[in-house]
């Protein structure tokens, strides 16, 4: 059975922001064969007045503009409404978007995401339209144009047939809570600097060995947040002492090698 396209609807005064970003790589790919859809809106489309004006000054007074209600409620009810969907309402005041919520959000039939811009949405159009917020991270951008990219591109790399080969997926950075480990290709050596001598054994047993190490080591070193929701198995325990003591003779032996390259001091 061919699964039914996810349709993105995305609430844009912007649409023309989507257009390169939406026909390039594996997401135009995924665009073309179907797998997903995406719609853009414009809520200018849907402003009353004959100024076509989508926003207004603050009540209480204060900088900027804020978007107005009526033409975000206008442009969602003339979108088709599939089951199960989401209204998401892109601000950096959200929920942090993460591997987790785009898996959840991959499930879903529509995904209805508004972009705000200015000093962002009337509070009217977060608490009765959207059903979500969602953060791109603790920083603010001018639009939630790029938010509402990067969560359509996250999610259609989940949706399947999208990312050839699904184990490919599974050993991203973030799925089973670890980071990814290092990748290498040809040359086995570039100026000077080699690949590691495991990956070219051809012993497939001490390869994911020595990549489940690396996972272990780096999301040590990098994202030891992430080991804290992540509980590791007796095996994994040792294999991330071994992989930790093992860098710190490397260290060791390229600090000797260092010092031995210093030029001796003159009598
Ligand atoms: C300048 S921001 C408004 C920020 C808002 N006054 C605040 O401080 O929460 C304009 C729009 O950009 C988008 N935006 C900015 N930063 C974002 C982020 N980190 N995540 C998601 N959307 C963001 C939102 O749609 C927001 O309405």
């Amino acid at each position: 059975m061919i699964p039914t396209p996810v349709r993105f609807d995305v609430v844009t005064l912007f649409p023309e922001f989507f257009e390169s970003p939406l026909r390039i790589g594996l997401v135009g790919k995924a665009l073309r064969q179907g797998i997903a859809e995406v719609h853009l809106t414009n809520p200018r489309d849907f402003a009353a007045d004959k100024h076509r004006r989508v926003d207004d000054e603050p009540y209480g007074g204060g900088v900027g503009m804020v978007l107005k209600p009526e033409p975000f409620f206008a442009a969602v009810a003339s979108l088709p409404c599939l089951d199960p969907r989401e209204i998401i309402l892109l601000t950096p005041q959200g929920q942090p978007l993460n591997q987790a919520l785009l898996r959840e959000l991959a499930q879903k039939a529509q995904l209805i995401l508004l972009c705000g811009q200015y000093e962002g949405f009337d509070e009217r159009i977060c608490q009765y339209l959207a059903t979500r917020e969602v953060s791109l991270g603790d920083f603010v951008l001018t639009g939630g144009e790029i938010p509402a990219l990067a969560l359509i591109y996250g999610v259609i790399r989940l949706l399947p047939g999208t990312v050839g080969k699904v184990d490919s997926l599974k050993k991203e950075s973030f799925e089973e809570g670890l980071l990814d480990y290092p990748q290498y290709t040809r040359p086995a050596e570039f100026l000077g600097y080699k690949v590691p001598q495991v990956l070219l054994s051809g012993n497939h047993e001490a390869i994911a060995r020595w990549r489940l190490q690396q996972q272990l080591v780096r999301t040590w070193q990098r994202r030891p947040d992430l080991l804290a929701k992540r509980p590791l198995t007796p095996e994994e325990q040792q294999l991330l002492a071994e992989g930790l003591a093992e860098q710190h003779t490397e260290v060791e032996k390229q600090d000797a090698r260092e010092l031995s390259q210093l030029p001796s001091q003159p009598c």
